[in-house]
């Protein structure tokens, strides 16, 4: 049997208000997928659907060549795990994580062997007699995600698992559901969250959404470095979002002549420009651009320097600098043609 999940055109109302709109997009067999946007654009509502909770106002879901839509939750073979962990207090671990196998109608005799592997697979299998209110956050967690696996699902769901935990814990079990997905390769993950760090670890794709629409969608690397929009610009990362016109062999920004990487835009176009902080050199090179220190930070490996420039702030985050520039500094800032990216100009993203 084939996993993949593919949302066809499907739309979420309540009321009068679209909360999804018309949202078109494949996950692969096997694939991890981020749902990332901002609180409120819909992703937990897009979630729901592949579960079965939210039923569309329009458009299909389907799992793997299978159209679901009108198919009850527990006939699809998901999966899922939320962010409250939402373990039944009154049950043991183990009874936890075989709840959903009865719930199948599992084999009786089968039960205890699949109960086992799912807990051997989070590390919780030493667990498996106590209640969940002995339990750290972070196991109460990895017995949720083992719930979830022991019914060898074709399809998971994953709703900001993580976002209970503390900082160290996340990181950690970051790097336990990657190492999960490896042992489960055919597994395909749909991962909701508003993290990037999250999205950009995890994700073979990442979809951006926001406004309850999608806005862009690509492996992690091409939305780092090849935004199509700013606000994925400037949620996937940090970014410089700089007004300019386009002319025939780069952009104008505020009278400096810019070189950037190749774009199909017209020239006279107004477009915004896209460069990382982190690609922006201190000291005179390609691409130069002149201001005044008007803010500085200190982050530990780098500094963040706000240099104003013809009234635009620009971002620089710097390594490696023995002495804090002073505020008021008059300084000159660079960066290569090739990382600054053209937003916006001819290519719209509708
Ligand atoms: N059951 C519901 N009834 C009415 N509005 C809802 C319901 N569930 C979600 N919403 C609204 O839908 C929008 C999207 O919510 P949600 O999908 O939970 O966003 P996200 O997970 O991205 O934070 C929000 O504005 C939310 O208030
Ligand atoms: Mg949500």
């Amino acid at each position: 049997m084939t996993s993949g999940i593919r949302f066809d055109g499907v739309t979420v109302t309540y009321g009068n208000t679209t909360v999804l709109d018309s949202l078109d997009l494949t996950v692969e067999p096997g694939e991890v997928m981020a749902l990332l946007g901002p609180s409120g654009s819909g992703k937990t509502t897009a979630l729901r659907t592949v579960a079965g909770f939210v039923r569309p106002a329009s458009g299909r879901v389907f799992i793997g060549d299978r159209d679901v839509t009108a198919l009850p939750p527990y006939r699809r073979g998901i999966g899922m795990v939320v962010q409250q962990y939402a373990l039944f207090p009154h049950l043991r671990v183990d009874a936890n994580v075989a709840f959903g196998l009865k719930a199948q109608k599992a084999p009786k005799a089968e039960i205890p062997g699949r109960v086992t592997e799912a807990l051997e697979m989070t590390g919780m299998a030493a667990y498996a007699r106590r209640y969940p209110r002995e339990l750290s956050g972070g196991q109460q967690q990895r017995v949720a995600i083992a719930r979830a696996l022991a019914i060898r699902p074709r399809v998971l769901l994953l709703d900001e698992p993580l976002s209970a935990l503390d900082a160290q814990l996340r990181s950690g079990m970051l790097a336990e559901l990657a190492r999960l997905h490896r042992e489960l390769p055919d597994v395909s993950i749909l991962y909701v969250t508003h993290d990037q760090v999250e999205a950009l670890t995890l994700a073979d794709r990442i979809a951006v959404m926001d406004k309850a629409r999608l806005q862009d969608c690509g492996t992690p690397q091409d939305l780092y470095r090849r935004p199509r929009t700013e606000f994925t610009a400037s949620f996937v990362g940090n970014a410089n979002l700089l007004p300019v016109t386009v002319t025939t062999d780069g952009v104008a920004f505020e009278g400096t002549r810019l070189k950037v990487a190749a774009s199909e835009a017209a020239p006279g176009a107004g477009a915004t420009l896209c460069v990382r902080p982190h690609l922006v050199g201190l000291g005179p090179g390609p691409n130069a651009l002149s201001g005044r220190i008007s803010e500085v930070q200190w982050r530990g490996s780098t500094h963040r320097l706000y240099v104003d420039v013809g009234g635009h702030r620009v971002k620089a985050d710097v390594r490696e600098l023995r002495e804090t520039p002073a505020l008021g500094a008059e300084v000159t800032l660079h960066f290569a043609p090739e990382d600054g990216v053209l937003l916006g100009a001819g290519v719209t993203d509708g």
